[in-house]
């Protein structure tokens, strides 16, 4: 492990895929540190109320965002670990289809939600979870990722909205 660093991880989940780990990144407080601050100040304190986490990677960084600005947390999560009512929204992932859901009263109409995830690959996690935090009546003022694989062009099925991305690789 490169503590600090992203680790490559060939044929991770399945056959084909190099999974980009970035559990290395969390594990190294200072680097840590510069990847909420940096996020903090892209926004700036006050940009947003909510910040909203996908699972799971991006659980890590809300809560950090969230918890430097006195923001509130809400979790996007995989289909079936909702307790109370939820939307769902079903996409195709890099290495499948998958289906995410939020809390159908997760937000105060016209909360400003701030959506964080650790990888923007294709796009379509980030784009279920954008229409699932709307469809929930959040307002969402961005997204952030901390690394976008430019080459899978996320960024293009996104538009127009926009992608803010501490690295492009
Ligand atoms: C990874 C990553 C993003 C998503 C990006 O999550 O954390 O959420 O893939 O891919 P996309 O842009 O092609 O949709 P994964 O599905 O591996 O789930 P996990 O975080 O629960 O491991």
């Amino acid at each position: 492990m490169v503590l600090g660093g992203t680790v490559d991880v060939p044929d991770f989940p399945k056959p084909g895929i190099v999974f980009k780990d970035l559990m290395p990144l969390f594990a190294d407080g200072a680097a840590f540190r510069r990847v909420v601050d940096g996020i903090v100040e892209h926004y700036g304190p006050g940009g947003f109320d909510v910040v909203a986490g996908v699972e799971a990677r991006g659980f890590v960084v809300a809560a950090a965002v969230a918890y430097a600005t006195g923001a509130g947390v809400v979790p996007v999560r995989k289909a079936g670990k909702l307790p109370r009512k939820a939307l769902a929204a079903t996409y195709e992932l890099e290495y499948g289809e998958a289906t995410l859901e939020v809390h159908e009263d997760a937000f105060i109409a016209g909360q400003r939600v701030l959506v964080v995830d650790d990888v923007l690959a294709t796009g379509g996690t980030a784009g279920a979870a954008l229409d699932l935090v709307e469809r929930a009546g959040g307002t969402v003022i961005g997204f952030t990722v901390l690394m976008e694989l430019g080459f899978l062009k996320g960024r293009e099925r996104l538009s127009p909205r926009t992608v803010h991305a501490l690295l492009t690789v």
